[in-house]
């Protein structure tokens, strides 16, 4: 940590010497350290202001006449700066007027974010960084939120997954939300066997907190991963299968004519016998179609004929009693890992529509925050036909308390329409230029000025993006091992919610 940062000692860094509203530039010694992301204090001592500025841009500068023997007073270096907004009488403003020219540039202090606490949430997941620095100042998001979605956007390697166990652990700890992940990787269970690395069931109160469902065997305590054949959509399917118009008009016939047992009558008739019944002018063909799906989805694992022994119920139940639920489906083919994302992400999202119903009930139900991995494939740009599940969650969750919490490499794979109903952006390293570019025009707050340190950000820091805060908030998120460690040594401290409140 730079030593100047904190405290009252104000280190001097330069002073302004130009430009206008959105960018000032200042002047600083050639041997003075600018790190892009920084965020610096011009003191502007005749209106009495302290304006918060940002670097954004570094170059150099060398006065005339230079010869190399004294270039530490020849040349200099010019900080550009985007200023995030000024500080009056305590209170924060938009940047609507300019330091006076020669304003003296310093580091901030603590004192200088006090207006930021009101803002930076119960879910608090890392600390405020200016440039490299990690201040000693945490930050985060509000719980209260995860209805208006959450977007976790990063070139692998750049803490993604990271940041999504710290906001499962945090959450968990918390006990007044509830979280649903669902991994087709195996990484969050124990850490993914990468060396040194812990995963959920290592936070102390998973033991109470944390409901686990996997089909493959797991080290600890954990259930089995079991839908049933009766309820799953033809919607449902569609996550998984294209279909022609002759086969979603089948299929929508036969699910309306053998209402929740269709693919069960699908996979055991033959289509002679089930074009009979349904009849309708469909070609057998089609529905032989129809039928090795239904055969193929029956042989699935985890679809079992059996209506009683589903899952869904169960996951609701957690979820609304401020449970943490982890469903592992590493052990799957893709397309039984997405089929069971939407049949469970769907069957909350109902309950949780029907309960709206009844207000007294509905009040006292958390928000719900379900996690989805490599989320384009099911936000993705031309859907065909009806909404998936996640697109019309993110269209509609805010009402019934389901927040989605989409986490992906390739954001500009993401329908634009859906990312600006996100209202929270954790945007990590990003490499593609096209990705940045993408989230320029759906963050809340102007990052068009940020380009240059998104694409040099480290792994595990991040700016956080949201209408509530008043400029893109820098952070480093804490490593999930690390904020462990500080768990149990405060293990006895705290306990949340009466459990049986709900
Ligand atoms: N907040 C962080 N602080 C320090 N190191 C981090 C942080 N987040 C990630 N890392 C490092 O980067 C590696 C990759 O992180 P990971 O979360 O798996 O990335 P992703 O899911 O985006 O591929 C981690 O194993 C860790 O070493
Ligand atoms: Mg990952």
């Amino acid at each position: 940590m730079n030593e100047g940062m904190v405290g009252s000692v104000k280190m001097y860094k330069g002073r302004i010497t130009g430009k206008n509203v959105m960018e000032i530039e200042f002047r600083t010694f050639y041997t003075e350290d600018l790190f892009l992301g920084d965020i610096l204090v011009a003191q502007d001592d005749e209106r009495n202001l302290r304006f918060l500025l940002r670097v954004v841009d570094i170059k150099f500068g060398v006065n005339q006449s230079f010869e190399l023997h004294d270039k530490e007073r020849r040349l200099y270096k010019i900080g550009q700066c985007a200023p995030l907004g000024y500080i009056k009488n305590g209170n924060f403003r938009k940047p609507k007027t300019i330091p006076s020219h020669f304003s003296c540039i310093s580091s901030p202090t603590l004192a200088d974010f006090e207006f930021l606490k009101s803002y930076t949430g119960d879910i608090a997941i890392g600390n405020l960084r200016s440039g490299e620095d990690v201040l000693d100042f945490s930050v985060g998001v509000h719980g209260d939120l995860f209805p208006y979605h959450i977007g976790i956007f990063a070139t692998t390697g750049m803490g993604k997954s990271n940041l999504m166990k710290i906001l499962a652990g945090v959450v968990m700890s918390s006990g007044k939300y509830g979280i649903l992940i669902f991994d087709p990787h195996g990484e969050y269970y124990d850490g993914g066997g990468k060396k040194n690395s812990k995963g959920l069931k290592d936070i102390p109160l998973s033991e109470s907190r944390l409901r686990i469902y996997s089909s493959r065997k797991l080290s600890g305590p954990h259930n089995t991963l079991k839908l049933s054949a009766q309820e799953i959509t033809l919607a449902d399917l569609r996550q998984i299968y294209s279909f022609s118009e002759a086969q979603h008009e089948a299929a929508a016939a036969a699910e309306y004519k053998y209402g929740k047992n269709w693919l069960l009558e699908l996979g055991d008739k033959e289509p002679e016998e089930i074009k009979n019944e349904l009849g309708g002018n469909f070609y057998e063909a089609t529905l032989n179609v129809l039928k090795r799906r239904a055969e193929t989805i029956l042989r699935f694992s985890s679809i079992h004929t059996d209506p009683s022994v589903s899952i869904t119920r169960s996951v609701v139940n957690d979820l609304w009693n401020g449970k943490s639920v982890l469903i592992d489906t590493s052990n799957m083919y893709e397309q039984e890992e997405l089929l069971i994302s939407a049949v469970i992400t769907r069957s909350i999202f109902k309950t949780n529509k029907e309960t709206y119903q009844d207000p007294a009930k509905f009040n006292k139900i958390p928000s719900i925050l379900i996690v989805i991995e490599e989320a384009q494939r099911v936000l993705g740009k031309n859907p065909v036909g009806e909404l998936s599940v996640f697109a019309q969650i993110a269209r509609e969750g805010r009402k019934f308390k389901t927040g989605l919490c989409a986490i992906t490499q390739q954001p500009k794979l993401i329908d634009e329409e859906l990312l600006s109903q996100f209202n929270t952006l954790f945007i990590l390293g990003l490499a593609d230029e096209k990705d940045r570019s993408i989230l320029r025009g759906s963050a809340k707050q102007d990052i068009s000025q940020l380009g240059n340190e998104i694409q040099t950000l480290m792994a595990g820091e991040a700016l956080i993006t949201s209408p509530e805060t008043p400029f893109a908030i820098p952070a480093k998120i804490h490593l999930f091992e690390e904020w462990l460690k500080k768990q149990n040594v405060n293990k006895k401290s705290k306990t949340a919610i009466d459990e049986d409140f709900y």
